[in-house]
C-alpha cells in the first residue's frame, strides 16, 4: 500500500528515472462492466498524465470485448478535450464472456503486443479487475480504477460514479414524494446497486424514507412494514416512502401486497438506468482526475497488478489479489441511525 505523498515523487526526480528505464512505452486505457459518471474524468486524467509522462496512449474501446476485437484507438491529449463534464464513456463498454476464460485472456495479451501495449488501466469493478488480474499473469501490466456506481468495492471508500448516482437518485425521489403527499400515497422507490445497498441506504437518509431495505438487512419482515405504514398513517403522515434496493427487488408486487394489507394506494417506481447516467458532480470528476493520474503514474513506474483506492482520507495503492480479497459491510452505526431517523 502506498500513499499518494510517496507516490508524488514520480512526478519529481524519480519520474525521470522510471522513465529513463523505458519500463513502459505504451500504455491502453478501457472502460469494462456498467458505465459510471466520472470515468470520462478518469480517462482523461490516464491520458494526459501518461502523456505528460512520455508515454504513448491507446484507447480500447468497449472494454475487453473491444480488445478482442481489436478495437484500439491512439489518443493525444485533445482526445479527451471537452470529455470531463460528459457522462458515460467515451471509450464504450461492455460485458465480455470470453475474457473470463484462459484462451481470451491469452488473446487478449497476445493482442497487446501485437499493438506494442506494455500495460493497461481498466476502470471498472471487482468483475472488471479480475479480468486486469489475469491480464497481469499473462505479462501485460495492469492497474485498476474503481468505477461503479454500486460503492461495492472493499478496498475504497469511494467508487467514481457513486456521488453523480446518489444525487440523481435524491432529486428523483423527491419528485416523487411531492406526488406521493399530495396523493397520499405510499411509493416504493427502487434503486440501483447490485447486491450492495449502499445507494439505498444514502438515499433513505438523504429523502427521509420511512423504510430502507437493504440486501445485507433485510429480514424479509414484510409485516413490519405493513405495521409502520399504518402507525404512521394514525400519526398523520400523508406520504410513505419505501427506499428498496435493486438486490431485494420484486417492488412491483410487493407494492401490491402492501396496499391490500394497508389499504394505502400503493405504487412501486423503479428508477433503473438514469441512476447511471448525467453529469458527474465535482466529487466524482476530481477524485476520478487524481486517482486516473496516480494510476497512469504507478503504471508508467513497471508496477503490475494494482488498484487505486482511497481510504482513511488517502488515495492509496493495493495489490489486486489482496484487494480482491477483502470484504466490505454496511457500516452498523449509519445503519442504526437510518433507521432511527426514519420513525
Ligand atoms: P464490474 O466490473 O462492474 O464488476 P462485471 O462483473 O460485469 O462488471 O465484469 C466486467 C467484465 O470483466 C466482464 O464482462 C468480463 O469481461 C470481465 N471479468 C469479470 N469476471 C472475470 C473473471 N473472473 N476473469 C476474467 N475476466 C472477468
Ligand atoms: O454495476 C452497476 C449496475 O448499474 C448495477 O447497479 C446493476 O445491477 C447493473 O449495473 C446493471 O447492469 P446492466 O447494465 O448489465 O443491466
Amino acid at each position: 500500500m502506498l500513499l499518494l505523498n510517496e507516490q508524488a515523487g514520480l512526478a519529481c526526480g524519480k519520474e525521470d528515472k522510471a522513465l529513463a528505464e523505458k519500463k513502459i512505452k505504451t500504455i491502453g486505457i478501457l472502460t469494462s462492466g456498467g458505465d459510471a459518471p466520472g470515468m470520462n474524468a478518469a480517462i482523461r486524467a490516464v491520458a494526459r498524465k501518461a502523456l505528460g509522462n512520455g508515454v504513448k496512449v491507446k484507447g480500447i474501446k468497449k472494454g475487453y470485448q473491444g480488445l478482442l476485437n481489436e478495437e484500439i484507438i491512439d489518443m493525444e491529449k485533445k482526445d479527451v478535450s471537452d470529455t470531463i463534464q460528459r457522462g458515460g464513456t467515451i471509450l464504450g463498454t461492455a460485458r465480455c464472456s470470453e475474457f473470463r476464460t484462459l484462451e481470451g485472456q491469452k488473446k487478449g495479451a497476445e493482442i497487446c503486443r501485437k499493438h506494442g501495449i506494455d500495460g493497461i488501466v481498466v476502470i471498472g469493478g471487482d468483475g472488471s479487475y479480475r479480468g486486469a488480474q489475469a491480464l497481469s499473469k499473462q505479462g501485460i501490466n495492469t492497474i485498476g480504477i474503481p468505477g461503479t456506481i454500486d460503492l461495492d468495492i472493499a478496498c475504497t471508500d469511494y467508487t467514481i460514479g457513486f456521488d453523480t448516482a446518489i444525487n440523481t437518485a435524491m432529486q428523483a425521489i423527491d419528485k416523487v414524494r411531492d406526488t406521493s403527499s399530495s396523493h397520499e400515497r405510499c411509493s416504493i422507490i427502487e434503486v440501483m446497486g447490485r447486491n450492495a445497498g449502499y445507494i439505498a441506504l444514502w438515499c433513505g437518509v438523504a429523502n427521509g424514507a420511512e423504510d430502507i431495505l437493504l440486501p445485507e438487512k433485510y429480514d424479509y419482515n414484510e409485516q413490519a412494514i405493513i405495521n409502520n405504514i399504518i402507525d404512521n398513517r394514525k400519526k398523520g403522515k400523508s406520504h410513505h416512502i419505501i427506499i428498496n434496493a435493486e438486490g431485494i427487488g420484486h417492488s412491483t408486487s410487493m407494492a401490491r401486497r402492501i396496499e391490500a394489507a394497508t389499504g394505502v394506494e400503493t405504487r412501486a417506481t423503479i428508477l433503473g438506468y438514469m441512476q447511471r447516467g448525467g453529469n458527474p458532480t465535482c466529487k466524482d470528476r476530481f477524485y476520478a482526475s487524481i486517482m486516473g493520474a496516480m494510476a497512469a503514474d504507478i503504471l508508467c513506474e513497471g508496477k503490475t497488478n494494482r488498484v487505486i483506492g482511497y481510504k482513511g482520507g488517502k488515495f492509496l495503492d493495493f495489490d489486486i489479489d489482496e484487494a480482491l480479497a477483502m470484504h466490505k459491510e454496511i457500516d452498523e452505526y449509519e445503519y442504526e441511525i437510518s433507521r432511527l431517523l426514519s420513525r
